[in-house]
This record gives structure tokens, sequence and C-alpha cells, in this order.
């Protein structure tokens, strides 16, 4: 039979988690689907193809799964940018505000070069506080964000507009 499921319909949508009033948009289905997963891939990295990227960088923890995908099919490299306290070598770290309380994201001080061209990768866009802190830490390292690409974005929550005023191209499969 014609599978005829948009990235979309792969999401599903989990009520009052983690806490009550949020609607938690959950990718471990999509994750889980193997045509589901291709597409979200492929789709993440179309605008980017032809451009300079030099690394994929990826926000814990969904953005690991999404952005290693992204890298190997780049054939480029994967730097993670972790919750604090979980990087083993000499990190810097940045503090945001998230849709629901606030958290310290840190990336190897040697991840990145001066110059270099980064991909950064997430699984959902809500207020832009964890994007907004990846990208700076990127920045700090005297690296360059080329784009943001996520799987979801929530426009109403704003995050898409603090990025963009930040100079930022940003890239979502659905919202
Ligand atoms: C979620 C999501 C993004 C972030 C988006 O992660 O995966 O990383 O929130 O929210 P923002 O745009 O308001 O910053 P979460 O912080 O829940 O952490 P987790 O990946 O460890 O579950
Ligand atoms: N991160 C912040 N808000 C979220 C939501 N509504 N669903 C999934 N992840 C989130």
């Amino acid at each position: 039979m014609l599978d005829t499921k948009v990235l979309q319909d792969y999401i599903r949508t989990i009520p009052d988690f983690p806490h009550e009033g949020i609607m938690f948009r959950d990718v471990t289905t999509l994750f889980q689907d193997p045509r589901g997963f291709r597409l979200a891939i492929d789709q993440l990295l179309a605008p980017f193809v032809g451009q300079r990227i030099d690394m994929v960088a990826g926000l814990e923890a969904r953005g690991f799964i999404l952005g290693g995908a992204v890298a190997h099919q780049l054939s480029k490299g994967f730097v993670p940018i972790r919750k604090e306290g979980k990087l083993p070598a000499a990190t810097i770290e940045q503090e945001y505000a998230l849709e629901y309380g606030r958290a310290t994201v840190e990336i190897h001080d040697d991840a990145l070069k001066p110059g270099d061209k980064v991909l950064l990768v997430d699984d959902l866009l809500a207020t832009g506080g964890t994007a907004e802190a990846g990208i700076k830490l990127i920045e700090r390292l005297g690296a360059e964000v080329v784009g943001c690409a996520f799987v979801v974005d929530l426009p109403e929550i704003g995050g898409r507009q603090k990025l963009e005023a930040m100079g930022m191209a940003v890239h979502a499969l659905c919202h």
C-alpha cells in the first residue's frame, strides 16, 4: 500500500508532560520509523546542500540523534552541546531559560576551530533559549553558525523570531 504519511504524522503529542499545560511533541515515534527518520534527516539538511559546512552540532538530547545522522549524511564531524557536568574535558558554558525552568549547556573548548562553519540541529524550537545558548557557545569558539535546523517549530512561543533577530537562518520541518 502507498505510504502517504507526511513527517508530521510520525510525531505524537503527550499532554501535560513534563508539567501540566505542556503539550509535549514526542519525536521518538518519528525516530523509530525507518521512513520517518530518513524523511527527517533528508529534509533537515536539504536547504544546506551545496553550502560550506565543516561541522554539525547537536543539542542534547534529541539533537544528538538527528545531528549525528545529518553529520553522517554530509560526511562531516559531529559536536555535542551537552547539559552541564556531562562533558569530560575542558568546556565553556552558557546559561539559558527554558519554556519550563533554567539550565546550562556546555561545549568542549577544543570542539571547533575559529572560522568553522557549523550547522546546529535540534528536534524542537520553543522559546529559542536552548538554541541561542548553543549559538553563543559556537560563536565564543570563533566558529560561525550557517543555519539552525529543527524538526518542530512552535511558532506561538517566539523562538524563530528570537533566532532570526540574531541573523540566523532557521529551518523547521513542521509547526
Ligand atoms: C527540549 C528540546 C529543545 C528545547 C527547546 O529539550 O529538545 O532542546 O527543549 O526549548 P526552547 O526552544 O524553549 O529552549 P529539553 O530542554 O526538554 O531537554 P531534553 O532534550 O534533555 O529532554
Ligand atoms: N521543549 C520545550 N517545549 C517543548 C514541547 N512542547 N514539546 C517538546 N519539547 C519541548
